[in-house]
């Protein structure tokens, strides 16, 4: 195996092992069990390219530092195209592009229009503000004396930060329809995990009509008064109007609707089971606990907090959001069908093959991060700093789809681990308690995962 991604346009020299699975349905089990543990078992044992079976359909993976590498290449960048596995969503849409499933020049095009309304700079001077939203939903939703359900709580709290920051308005009557909306898309049409006929399902198919409903509403709300917002305050939906009134081929009036709710479909879920299982990482790990509430005391010392250096004042957090990242990803693989025909580590692929890139195997192989599976949230200082290894850490993904919203999302991440943090006495059910994973549509911490609210801090 080599550090680097070996890839050659001309002959192979080796045969991809096939994995072991059931009869018609392969290794459907594995991969709903726990991907990540899937993907790493067969990478250790038959290296960085491998074929399995998921429902009856042939996949091919590359995984490892190999994989994460490659994606980053011009040829990763020619080898690979996203279409296929993002048409499902589209269809379902009426609509003909969508960001994650563009390739080649209408992606650069779409990514340009979209680019500031999902950066850091949809937040900028606005750190107070989503604060304020934290604390409301924690109002709300985290009430004293209660065991709340991490997910849903975080659901709500992420989708009111979202709608109001990115959209300016906060649409929480219809949180879940879009939950069950992206949860069926997800499943069966993205990810392919799921049989076809969920779609049927009279309560998907309200959920994604009132989606629909709110895609439309925004785009009403937009024409009724397009100056509402100064230049200074432009918001996604700005840019995305914009484009659409002037006519962009990228954004004509039946990709409005998809378009409007992406903030949702992108970031609820991705960010929901992301500061989800960052609580239960921290509160198992009651040292790591006590070194945040130090930081964030000290952050909140004097009521509003000043923007510039924020990361460089919490960096236990930091270090804490990072290494749940690592250990809990999101995306465990990204998915892609070759573009052309190519051999990459050795390995014949053929146009048109459907690929699974496990860019997280990484995440979990002891000669990266000694005792892998340990949280220590001391790897990511100098001089350890294992995550800059080659390859080594792809939480937001790798290569030209990289994670959009990644600065953004770091920042929500921060203040409202931050926040609530500092706000909340919380503890796990149990000291001894386990969390429990799904791992559809987005691997994360299972719906049942409760926390106890003991009182407020501050
Ligand atoms: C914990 C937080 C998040 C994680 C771990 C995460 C992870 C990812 C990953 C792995 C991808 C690449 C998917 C692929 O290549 O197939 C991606 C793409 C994307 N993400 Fe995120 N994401 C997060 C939050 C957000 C947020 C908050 C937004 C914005 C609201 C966002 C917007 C996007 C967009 C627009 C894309 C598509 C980029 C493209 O195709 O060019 N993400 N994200």
């Amino acid at each position: 195996m080599s550090a680097t991604a070996e890839i050659s346009d001309n002959i192979a020299t080796k045969t991809t092992p096939k994995v072991a699975g059931l009869p018609l349905i392969g290794n459907t089990l594995d991969m709903a069990k726990d991907p990540a543990k899937f993907f790493v078992d067969c990478y250790r044992k038959h290296g960085p390219v491998f074929k399995i079976n998921i429902l009856g359909k042939p996949y091919k993976v590359m995984g490892g530092v190999e994989a994460a590498t490659f994606m980053g290449t011009r040829e990763g960048k020619e080898c690979l195209r996203s279409k296929e596995f993002w048409q499902g969503l589209v269809k379902e849409f009426d609509a003909h592009l969508a960001l994650p499933g563009a390739d080649g020049d209408d992606h650069k095009e779409m990514r340009e229009i979209l680019r500031h309304g999902y950066s850091k700079d949809a937040i900028k001077g606005r750190y107070n503000q989503l604060l304020k939203i934290t604390d409301g939903s924690i109002e709300r939703d985290w009430k004293p004396g209660t065991k709340v359900p991490v997910l849903q709580a975080f659901q709500f709290m992420v989708t009111d930060q979202l709608g109001t920051i990115l959209t300016g308005s906060a649409p929480l009557e219809y949180v879940e329809d879009i939950r069950v909306t992206i949860l069926n898309i997800l499943n069966v049409l993205v990810t392919r995990q799921r049989p076809r006929f969920l779609l049927l399902n009279p309560a998907y198919r309200k959920a994604k009509q009132r989606v629909f409903e709110l895609g439309d509403k925004m785009r009403a709300e937009y024409l009724a008064n397009p100056d509402a917002r100064s230049e200074e305050n432009r918001n996604l939906i700005d840019d995305i109007m914009q484009a659409n009134l002037n006519g962009s081929h990228i954004m004509p009036d039946h990709n409005l609707r998809l378009q409007l709710v992406a903030p949702y479909v992108a970031g609820l879920d991705t960010v929901a089971n992301t500061t989800a299982a960052i609580t239960y990482t921290v509160l198992k790990n009651p040292d790591v606990l006590a070194r945040i509430h130090a930081e964030v005391d000290a952050l909140f010392a004097d009521g509003d907090i000043d923007e510039a250096g924020l990361m460089k004042k919490i960096p236990v957090l930091q270090a804490a959001i990072m290494e749940t990242m690592r250990l809990y990803p999101i995306a465990v693989a990204q998915m892609r069908c070759a573009n052309k025909d190519f051999v990459f580590e050795g390995h014949q692929f053929h146009e048109g093959e459907m690929i699974y890139i496990a860019t997280c195997v990484p995440h979990f192989m002891e000669e990266l991060y000694p005792d892998p599976y340990t949280f220590d949230v001391d790897r990511y200082e100098k001089p350890r700093a294992e995550h800059r290894q080659t390859g080594a850490y792809s939480p937001y993904g790798r290569g030209p789809h990289t994670c959009l919203g990644k600065s953004l999302a770091e920042v929500q991440l921060a203040l409202t681990m931050a926040r609530l943090f500092y706000r909340l006495d919380l503890s796990l059910e149990s000291p001894d308690y386990q969390l429990k994973t799904k791992t559809a549509p987005t691997p994360g911490p299972a719906m049942s995962y409760k926390l106890k609210v003991n009182g407020y801090r501050n």
